[in-house]
């Protein structure tokens, strides 16, 4: 209310509303859904900038698609306060392309896009079953209790960029306890920090081993570009984080929500054809990564009003992901709605680059793990699955679930 298109407000702008479990773990918060007919208006944020909130999905689209809106991370201003972060962001580290805008931008996603090829990705799908099935047979070995994230969620993904990477077996222990301790929502800072140092430096030095022989992997294969030491360990780096909390989240949290949904999950068991759909669904109705931020680099007209040069938006994926003009009866978990369009993977030129494997992954991991566990189910009731409430990924921090053994 009170916002004009000239941008002037009657009242002071709300901040970004956060608290996501009012009720079900799985919707947004109440007032951001509430703002579904004001689809871009002022937001404060935490520095006290005055900046645009889009939560329609036309608006986030349009703004997502349009390059006069910059990813440059030292232009934005946070909605909410980061702990640990500084109030003005310094720019992208080296080999992170989520923060550069073009030309910058375009050179690198030109070199991994060449290389994400189909040749790979389908190399990948072959081994997402193999980690898998291994995973599931030790979670099986375990049981019949477990924590899925631990056991499942998180490994097989860290196995994939693994793969991606041409991490040699030998070091996947290594890897994957650091990997582990990057991700804990319960370690302190210094701890993350430390384990992140410590995986990049090793990152260095695998650049310099796939340099010296290379293999069959995405890492070798950049070796023959011009690209520095630094930036292909960046890039590694890049890869890791955009890649590993992302599909370890939906897949647990996925899990928890087809679990929630009884009817949508017969349904997916009875038809394992519908395990594409479902994972398209489950991307929408879920939105692990929100939000998008953007700065506007010049005044740009968006769905009839200006966004000033300067400004920052947040996009809300997830609000945008609920809009009921764009996908009817939006809370409701329905795998056989056509969820394509969804905003999870973003949208425009730093569209996500991980996407065909990420859907693969799930496409393989949710219908494996139920054929795998007819009888699964929580071991603790639904509002006590904790929740990662802090995080700029949403999702579970663990999962306990139980099943009957044969
Ligand atoms: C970018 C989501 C999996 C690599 C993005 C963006 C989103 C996203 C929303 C756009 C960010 C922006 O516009 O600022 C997800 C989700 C995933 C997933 C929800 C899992 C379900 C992966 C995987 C990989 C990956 C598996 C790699 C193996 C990347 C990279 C970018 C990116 C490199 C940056 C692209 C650029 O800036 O041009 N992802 N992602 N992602 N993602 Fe993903």
């Amino acid at each position: 209310a009170g916002t004009t298109t000239a941008g002037t407000t009657a009242e002071e702008p709300p901040t970004l509303p956060t608290d996501r479990h009012t009720g079900c773990p799985f919707d947004p918060p109440a007032e951001l859904t509430a703002l579904s007919d004001q689809p871009l208006r002022r937001l404060r944020y935490a520095d006290g900038h005055i900046g645009r909130l889009a939560t329609g999905h036309a608006a986030a689209r349009a703004i997502l698609a349009d390059p006069r809106f910059s990813s440059r991370y030292e232009l934005l201003h946070m909605p909410v306060p980061v702990p640990g972060m500084p109030a003005e962001l310094p720019p992208a580290p080296v080999g992170d392309i989520t923060g550069l805008d073009a030309p910058e931008h375009t050179r690198y996603r030109r070199l991994l896009t060449g290389r994400f090829t189909v040749r790979r990705m389908r190399q990948l799908s072959e081994r997402v079953e193999q980690f898998t099935t291994e995973c599931l047979d030790a979670m099986e070995q375990a049981g019949p209790t477990a924590d899925l994230v631990e056991a499942f969620a998180q490994p097989v993904p860290a196995l994939m960029i693994c793969e991606l990477l041409g991490v040699p077996y030998a070091d996947r222990e290594r890897f994957q306890s650091q990997v582990a301790v990057i991700f804990d929502q319960a370690a302190d800072a210094e701890a993350r920090g430390g384990a992140y140092a410590a995986l990049l430096q090793y990152l260095n030095e695998l650049v310099l081993a796939k340099r010296a022989e290379p293999t069959d992997d995405l890492l070798s294969d950049l070796t023959t570009s011009d690209l520095t030491d630094e930036e292909l360990a960046g890039i590694g780096g890049l890869l890791l984080a955009a890649g590993l909390d992302t599909t370890a989240n939906m897949l647990a949290l996925g899990t928890f929500a087809l679990l929630s949904n009884p009817d949508q999950l017969d349904a997916l068991r009875a038809d394992p054809g519908l395990a594409g759909q479902t994972v398209e669904e489950l991307l929408r109705y879920l939105s692990v990564a929100d939000p998008i931020l953007r700065t506007a680099l010049e005044d740009v007209e968006v769905e009839g009003r200006i966004v000033k040069a300067g400004e920052t938006v947040t996009v809300s994926v997830q609000a945008a992901n609920r809009d009921p003009h764009r996908f009817p009866d939006p809370d409701r978990l329905d795998i056989h709605r056509k969820a394509t369009g969804h905003l999870s993977f973003g949208h425009g030129a730093h569209q996500c680059l991980g996407q065909q494997l990420a859907r693969v992954e799930m496409a393989v991991a949710f219908p494996a793990l139920f054929a795998r566990f007819p009888t699964l189910r929580l071991a603790v009731p639904p509002q006590e699955v904790p929740l990662r409430e802090r995080s700029n990924i949403y999702g579970v921090i663990s999962l306990p679930v139980t099943w009957d053994e044969e």
